[in-house]
């Protein structure tokens, strides 16, 4: 058991947050979760970052004083995470006194022993990204991050000595692999910013007055990123009060969006060095989540809300989808559709159907009371070994931070332990009167559910505690804590299950057609929805896998000719065949080797997608793939019922 300190960016609160901040929050959240779970001392922190130019003149157009302002946006930044049941231990405001008076303590510090000095300042400043940058980091004369106009400011200013550790830093990068991740950008760091070689920063500014004054000369306000990065230690007290830094210090993930990598990895770790203080242990970069009509941000005013997204469909199958989705570290499309498909078919049909099929079974077969097991044969120790796998697994990732494989990886034990009842057939063993048997595989269902929910506990808030209450446990999923939690046979026999109603409902689609899109305001909403649909040339109705004919007709099929067959060396499933369209041959590979000896197609006709994306299997080039049906045992390819000509379309 050990120690986890982990933040989230402070969010500037110059208006509501949309998806994108709650997809780090809830990544967060559920990485602090899991180390509590595991009985690590967790300490969780978030918060805004409040100053600035860009915030000071927000106020100004709305006709209020930035502490307004912000105090207000805050208040519905706070409400938010609460609706999405964030553990955070901390909620740090950059206007709070306790920030504001540590951030001079350290400004005063730097100054004093060198690091800091005043100077003259000119550059091509993004007003809107308050960032400075040099000519030729600029895009088509515009600023690289979003794209708008760069003034040239001149002004003076206190600067921070960068460049003097420089080669510090890039030693240390060097020497810790796991200090930027993922690694991609930790390469872009050392390239495009650390090898052509840093410039002092500049830490002050004259032209606005919204922030924190630089003690000794207070016409100057600290600039944002000092401000901002030090929150990850004045949280904790420092300086002054060591009791959390020395407990939590170093951070062991700060969690942040890729296009602020570089701020936490190399201003960030520099200020460190100047105060001797240790460096994170780790910076993750994450990618962004993406409308289908392009990046999602709050000057866009493109933004999907997600409070509409949790009143829509619960809180547990929005953290679910922004958990699974996507990678976590690569880009990602955010789209309605495909939260709607993951709660139809992961959550209502894999994870609700296994826990209410399996108690309507106890019910049936046994009065509702989850029997002791009997002898366990095969069948049932090959799951006991992937429920007791899925956790190793899901620490490893948890450990990586590849937290979309963690709950895959849950996922995958749902689709076993719904393989495992097929399997086991509990109906037909109550049929044969086969008693031990059966309260066997009884057993074994409810355990893994048990596994399962205390497994679900980090990524889901409400319905690990629902599974809990449904199978008659006492108590709550996190009670028993993780090593105990998710060891095989912990389920106490004799529990009475008490069903309920099925935890995740399908979404029925027509309804939420009809509903305006879960974005903010409705002109937002009519522009996000013209973006999707240039986007997406393809079905709109698809939320819940139907199409439009012209998505069909999209799909290039067509009656084959299959020349010459033959197995593939070392690729027990695979067939390589020569196939003709009309004009044209081809080599296509297909997992029909079980079902079909070669000799026995060469000559017949068969069904192909012929526009699909050329692929290799095993090594081998397949252009196109052909039609089967299968039930599970069996498998049959799809023909003509009568001859006709190879290549002629099939719709
Ligand atoms: O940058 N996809 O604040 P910010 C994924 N105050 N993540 C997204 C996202 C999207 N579309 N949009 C935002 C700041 N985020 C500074 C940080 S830290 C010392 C100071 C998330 O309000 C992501 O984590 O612009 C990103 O880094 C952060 O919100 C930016 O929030
Ligand atoms: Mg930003």
């Amino acid at each position: 058991m050990g120690k986890f300190y982990i933040t989230t960016p402070i969010y500037y609160p110059s208006d509501n947050l949309h998806i994108g901040h709650a997809y780090t929050t809830v990544a967060a959240d559920a990485l602090a979760r899991y180390h509590r779970l595991r009985g690590d001392e967790t300490y969780f922190l978030t918060g805004t970052d409040e100053h600035g130019q860009k915030i000071q003149r927000k106020a100004e157009e709305m006709g209020t004083t930035p502490q307004a302002y912000v105090d207000r946006i805050v208040k519905g930044i706070k409400e938010l995470w609460s609706l999405l049941q964030i553990s955070y231990d901390d909620f740090i405001r950059t206007t709070e006194k306790r920030h504001e008076e540590r951030v001079q303590e350290i400004f005063t510090r730097l100054y004093e022993q060198g690091d800091i000095y005043k100077n003259e300042y000119e550059g091509l400043y993004c007003t809107p990204c308050e960032t400075f940058w040099l000519e030729r980091q600029l895009v088509d004369g515009k600023c690289p991050d979003c794209g708008r106009e760069v003034e040239m400011v001149r002004e003076e200013s206190y600067f921070f000595r960068l460049s003097k550790y420089a080669d510090r830093l890039m030693e240390y990068i060097e020497t810790h692999p796991d200090f930027i991740q993922p690694v991609s950008r930790k390469n872009e760091m050392i390239n495009n910013f650390l090898k052509p070689g840093l410039e002092d920063l500049c830490v002050s500014r004259t032209t606005f007055s919204w922030g924190i004054p630089v003690p000794f000369d207070p016409k100057h306000v600290v600039y944002v990123w000092l401000d901002a990065l030090t929150n990850y230690i004045t949280a904790l007290g420092y300086p002054g009060d060591n009791t959390l830094m020395e407990k939590f210090w170093p951070a062991d993930v700060h969690l942040v969006g890729k296009e602020i990598v570089r701020f936490h990895t190399i201003i960030w770790p520099i200020l460190l060095m100047a105060l001797g203080l240790p460096l994170p242990k780790k910076v993750f970069g994450h990618g962004w989540l993406i409308l289908e009509g392009g990046k999602m941000s709050k000057s866009k005013g493109n933004v999907v809300d997600p409070v509409t997204l949790v009143n829509r469909y619960g809180l547990d199958a929005v953290r679910y989808y922004l958990l699974r989705e996507v990678p976590f570290g690569s880009d990602g499309v955010y789209s309605e559709d495909a939260l709607i498909l993951r709660i139809n078919t992961d959550l209502a049909n894999d994870l609700g159907n296994l826990l209410h099929r399996s108690l309507s079974m106890i019910e049936k077969f046994n009065g509702g009371v989850v029997p002791a097991p009997g002898a366990l044969v095969e069948l049932d120790r090959d799951l006991i070994r992937a429920a007791e796998a899925c956790g190793a697994k899901v620490a490893q990732h948890m450990e990586e931070l590849t937290i979309s494989d963690a709950v895959m990886a849950i996922m995958d034990l749902v689709g076993r332990a719904n393989k495992y009842i097929d399997e086991a057939a509990p109906w037909a063993l109550n049929k044969a009167g086969n008693r031990e048997r059966l309260e066997t595989v009884l057993y074994t269902m409810a355990e893994v559910l048990r596994l399962v929910a205390v497994l679900l506990t980090p990524f889901l808030v409400e319905t690990p505690g629902r599974i809990w209450e449904q199978l008659g446990l006492d108590g709550k999923p996190v009670d028993a804590g993780w090593d105990q939690g998710i060891r095989w046979g912990g389920f106490p026999a004799g529990t009475k299950v008490k069903k309920g109603d099925p935890i995740f409902p399908r979404i029925e689609v027509e309804k939420e057609d009809q509903a305006a899109p879960a974005k903010t305001e409705p002109a937002q909403a009519q522009q996000a929805q013209q973006a999707k649909e240039k986007a997406v040339p393809a079905p709109q109705d698809g939320a819940a896998g139907l199409i439009a004919i012209d998505e069909f007709a999209r799909i290039d099929l067509r009656i084959a000719k299959v020349l010459a067959a033959e197995k593939i060396e070392g690729a027990d499933k695979l067939l390589k065949l020569q196939i003709r369209l009309g004009e044209e041959e081809r080599q296509l590979v297909a997992g029909i080797a079980q079902y079909y000896r070669p000799e026995d197609l060469v000559g017949t006709e068969i069904v192909v997608v012929a526009n699909l994306k050329p692929a290799k299997l095993r090594g081998v080039l397949s252009q196109g793939m052909l039609l089967a049906a299968s039930d599970g045992e069996k498998l049959t390819l799809l023909r003509p019922e009568q001859p006709i000509k190879d290549g002629a379309k099939v719709r």
